[in-house]
């Protein structure tokens, strides 16, 4: 319990990972992606065969994942699977088994074992709200729909991959429903959790608000 863990909640392409990256790097921290985890299941769940509405398959899948992080690379089964994680048909996916309770449930211990010292960045959904209810601080980061769409664009370029901006806020719009009306975890902020929204913002300027909050809790 004295492990500290800060956690950044908020929709698809708010900036939750670039920031949280910046805030483990900044404070020597570990990171949690949770999101990997859920694209991980997911992109194991296709290359499975498994149907998007076997709850208890997709939860078995998730269980025994065999899911490693060395650097960028990210080895699902031992092969880098870094590219195809951001990919928008397993992010699509992902965002559908997430609202499977079984799914959740068979992640949340090997979330939990992210927390260990000195630290932990922590970003997601719910990591305020379920998995980390204890963090002694809770970010729920925003950016305005056009921001998030342009971002996912950049994103999606700079890795090669093509997608248009129509189609990506379409999709993220998709998205953001199915998080938010779910019955479990469904996306919102914690209730002492602090909003930042980043719209007008730069990273250093995001990352340093951060802190700033951090620093007060110390
Ligand atoms: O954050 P990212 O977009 O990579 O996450 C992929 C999907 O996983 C999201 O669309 C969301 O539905 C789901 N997710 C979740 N809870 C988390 C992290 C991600 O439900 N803590």
């Amino acid at each position: 319990e004295s492990i500290p863990v800060i956690t950044i909640d908020g929709p698809t392409a708010s900036g939750k990972g670039t920031l949280a990256a910046a805030v483990a790097a900044r404070l020597g921290w570990h990171q949690l992606d949770s999101g990997m985890l859920y694209r991980a299941t997911a992109l194991a769940a296709m290359r499975q065969g498994v149907d998007a509405g076997d709850e208890a398959a997709l939860a078995r899948v998730a269980s025994s994942l065999q899911l490693r992080f060395d650097g960028e690379r990210v080895l699902l089964e031992g092969a880098d699977v870094a590219t195809e994680l951001r990919f928008e048909a397993v992010g699509a996916m992902a965002s559908k088994i997430a609202a499977l309770p079984a799914v959740r449930s068979a992640l949340n211990a090997l979330q939990l074992s992210f927390r260990k010292l000195p630290g932990l960045v922590a970003d997601g959904r719910d990591m305020g709200t379920v998995i980390f209810p204890a963090a002694p601080l809770k970010v729920f980061l925003t950016a305005s729909p056009a921001q998030r769409a342009e971002r996912r664009h950049k994103q999606l370029i700079s890795k090669g991959i093509s997608a248009s901006i129509a189609d990506l806020w379409a999709d993220l719009e998709a998205r953001d429903a199915r998080d938010k009306n779910r019955s479990v975890a469904p996306l919102k902020p914690a209730e002492d959790a602090l909003l930042l929204d980043n719209s007008g913002l730069t990273i250093d300027q995001s990352v340093d608000r951060v802190l700033a909050w951090w620093a007060e809790r110390n």
